[in-house]
């Protein structure tokens, strides 16, 4: 394939060529990754990934338009069980990796750090084990990081708050420990953090309520302790869900809670908070799912 194209290209002095053939690195960089998965009970590998059609043509595999560089994978729920080897490290364009619902074991190999273009990386719902990345945080334009229902067992790496454009990080149902980073709260476009059903330890970062374009904040089910700011709500205007149950915390709710006035969702029941009820909770007009029990709170909502 490469010298026809070099024979056309000297032919007619057209760099056109390029865009007839896909790169020889991605398609080497695919093919060693089809090398990798060990299960494939749809069958696509045999009957879609053929190597005499271009990989561009491959199920989940999308390529830019003039340069046919892979840009997007997506091989969500196509039930393919291995490892994600070293090789797709080479695919110098990609934008976009999705993975998610599948069967791979493993670790996401460091060579991925590789991957300057990478915007959204989603490994949800396999078996990936060892530590959450750190090198996340060297990937520029990430803005969505999605790990949860995995067994990555580590803390959450305070690199990750290097990541400047990040908008999503979810790491659900995996073995997140120890505390979280006090620079969270650099991350200033951060809009939905969820690290729920964990193990996290200590006190929330008091950054992180400063984080003006945070929705959705979901600490449920770790082991956090201590309390929550008096001003917590002061810069969470935009905070639609707040769940913190099932941790340790104590104190008492913030009174300005009345502030995070677009509260649809908020949870803070089996902690050990005490006091009052502030009784401004019943100006959050919003407010559809409420959760206080098992506490040792006191009082009415007006
Ligand atoms: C693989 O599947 C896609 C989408 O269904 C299709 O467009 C493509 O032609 C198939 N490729 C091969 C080689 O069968
Ligand atoms: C690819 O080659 C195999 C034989 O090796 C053939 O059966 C199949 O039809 C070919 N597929 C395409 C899309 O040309
Ligand atoms: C991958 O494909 C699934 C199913 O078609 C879709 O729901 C999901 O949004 C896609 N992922 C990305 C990153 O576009
Ligand atoms: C692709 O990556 C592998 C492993 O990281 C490396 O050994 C190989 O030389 C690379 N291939 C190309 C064509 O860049
Ligand atoms: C995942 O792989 C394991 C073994 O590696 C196997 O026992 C299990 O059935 C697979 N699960 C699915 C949903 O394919
Ligand atoms: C964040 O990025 C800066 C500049 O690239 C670097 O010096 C610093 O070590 C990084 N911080 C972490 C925790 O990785
Ligand atoms: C967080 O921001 C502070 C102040 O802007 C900076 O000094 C620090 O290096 C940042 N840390 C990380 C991990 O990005
Ligand atoms: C929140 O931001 C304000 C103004 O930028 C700053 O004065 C304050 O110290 C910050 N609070 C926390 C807890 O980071």
């Amino acid at each position: 394939m490469e010298k026809i194209c070099y024979l056309i290209a000297v032919a007619v002095l057209s760099v056109n060529c390029f865009a007839l053939y896909p790169s020889n690195t991605d398609e080497e960089a695919l093919l060693a990754f089809k090398s990798g998965i060990s299960s494939d009970p749809y069958a696509i590998l045999a009957g879609n990934w053929s190597t005499n059609t271009s990989i561009c043509n491959w199920i989940g595999v999308s390529c830019s338009r003039n340069r046919q560089r892979v840009v997007a994978l997506n091989f969500s729920a196509f039930n393919f069980g291995g490892i994600i080897g070293p090789h797709l490290g080479n695919l110098t364009f990609l934008s976009s990796l999705d993975v998610s619902s599948n069967n791979f074991t493993g670790i996401l190999p460091p060579e991925l750090s590789n991957l300057r273009h990478l915007e959204e990386i989603n490994v949800g719902f396999n078996s990936f084990n060892g530590e959450v990345p750190s090198w996340f945080g060297t990937l520029p334009e990430l803005k969505r990081i999605l790990l949860n229902n995995n067994n990555f067992a580590s803390s959450i790496p305070p690199s990750l708050c290097n990541n400047s454009k990040l908008q999503t990080l979810q790491m659900d149902y995996n073995f997140i420990n120890g505390n979280i980073p006090q620079e969270i709260g650099n991350l200033s476009d951060l809009e939905s953090i969820s690290v729920k059903y964990n193990q996290l330890i200590g006190s929330i970062p008091f950054g992180i309520f400063n984080m003006s374009s945070l929705r959705v904040l979901d600490f449920s089910a770790n082991s956090l302790s201590r309390g929550l700011p008096e001003n917590m709500c002061t810069n969470m205007q935009k905070l639609t869900g707040l769940y913190l149950s099932l941790n340790q915390l104590s104190g008492e709710i913030p009174s300005n809670i009345y502030k995070c006035r677009n509260l649809e969702g908020l949870s803070l029941s089996y902690n050990h908070f005490s006091g009052s009820i502030p009784s401004t909770i019943g100006s959050l007009t919003m407010l559809t799912r409420l959760y206080l029990g098992i506490n040792n709170l006191k009082g009415m909502i007006a």
